[in-house]
């Protein structure tokens, strides 16, 4: 497993393959991640587990509150002797309801209770804008089912990030979906500057002036969705009534194809391949034990220069993206909403 040094003074290593956990059930994970730490992944990626209320407002026959669940697997995977605190990286994000200064260590230490944790490795601002809750952390919505906007300030609540380095709950901080212009106006007003970019990125998303500008400021990316997301129109839909047309299949891609039969790979090594030979950290999501072992055998084959030339033409700029929040309603209209918005 290959390590990639964060700018932190402490010099923190995060591992290049991390295990995504964005949609997996309570009762899924626990399997997951204990076939994951035994097949050698040291990086848990989490997505929305500090929103179990917002998932429920937006769809509430089904809560993804898997936080719990996390913890209770780390915590019998450290009991077995199997494995340290130190030997797992853990990443957890600030949800968009909790994005304001003074809500940074209150949803910090939620994490880190659900967790049975006392530290996190990694935290990270979810996205940039923010949404407006009542006392339960649930989104309040307007008449039209839109969300109610917060006009928060991304320096203040960084600062407040910084303060919870200070006071131990986390090592390194950092930011996810902010654009190169969100990214500079934090990257100059900190203190502790953002160890990580979290952002999708996949060979039909390639956002290379954006990850250029985090490899000149010392940022490591990470690749959130690698494979492309599979299940997530099915998820859009039946959670949000929400769908995005032309939902691409980047794992059937014949290029991708191609390469994999060379290598006697699947398609999704050779997607994941592609951006941890260019230094990006990947966070796959899955909780089928085969396929959790494939996406971290991907040290002992190469791309060549023609592979990944072909690999990189695969880009569709814009147009690849699948994440674009919309499901989110009314979010374009936050003055922080980060990308260039396409409507369904
Ligand atoms: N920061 C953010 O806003 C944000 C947004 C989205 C995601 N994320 C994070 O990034 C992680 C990964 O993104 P993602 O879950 O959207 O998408 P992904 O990792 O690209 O794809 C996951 C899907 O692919 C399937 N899969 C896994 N390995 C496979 C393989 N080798 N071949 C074929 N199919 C495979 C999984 O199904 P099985 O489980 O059945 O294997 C699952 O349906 C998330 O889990 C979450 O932690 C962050």
């Amino acid at each position: 497993m290959k390590n990639i040094l964060l700018n932190n003074a402490d010099k923190i290593e995060m591992p290049i393959v991390g295990l995504g956990t964005w949609g997996a059930e309570p009762a899924e994970i626990k399997n997951a991640i204990l076939t994951a730490m035994d097949c050698g992944y040291r990086h848990i990626g989490m997505y929305k587990l500090v929103t179990p209320c917002l998932t429920l407002i937006l769809d509430t026959a089904f809560s993804y509150n898997n936080e719990e669940a996390i913890g209770n697997a780390l915590k019998e995977w450290f009991t077995s002797g199997k494995g340290r605190r130190a030997d797992v990286f853990v990443t957890s994000k600030l949800p968009c309801v909790g994005n304001r200064a003074e809500d940074v260590e209150r949803f910090l230490k939620l994490s880190l209770e659900n967790l049975q944790l006392e530290y996190l490795d990694l935290y990270l601002i979810h996205a940039p804008f923010a949404f407006k809750c009542d006392s339960n952390f649930t989104p309040q919505l307007e008449g039209d089912g839109s969300f109610v906007l917060d006009m928060n300030d991304n320096v203040l609540t960084w600062k407040a990030m910084e303060e919870q380095v200070k006071k131990g709950l986390c090592r390194s901080i950092g930011l996810s979906n902010f654009n190169a212009k969100q990214l500079q106006n934090i990257y100059k007003a900190s203190e502790i500057k953002p160890a990580v970019l979290q952002i999708e990125l996949h060979a039909y998303l390639q956002q290379r002036e954006l990850v250029k500008l985090c490899q000149q400021l010392n940022i490591a990316v990470t690749a959130y969705s690698p494979l492309g997301s599979p299940g997530a129109n099915i998820y859009f839909n039946t959670k949000y009534n929400y769908s995005l047309s032309n939902f691409p299949d980047i794992l059937r891609n014949f290029e991708v194809n191609e390469i994999a039969h060379k290598h006697n790979k699947t398609p999704g090594q050779i997607l994941l391949k592609h951006l941890i030979q260019q230094d990006v950290v990947v966070i796959p999501k899955s909780i089928n034990p085969n396929r959790i072992k494939q996406n971290i055998n991907i040290f002992d084959f190469k791309l060549s220069a023609e592979e990944l030339k072909i690999l990189n033409s695969l880009d569709k700029g814009e147009n690849g993206r699948i994440f674009y929040c919309l499901f989110f309603k009314g979010v374009e209209k936050h003055p922080e909403y980060p990308f260039i918005c396409k409507l369904k």
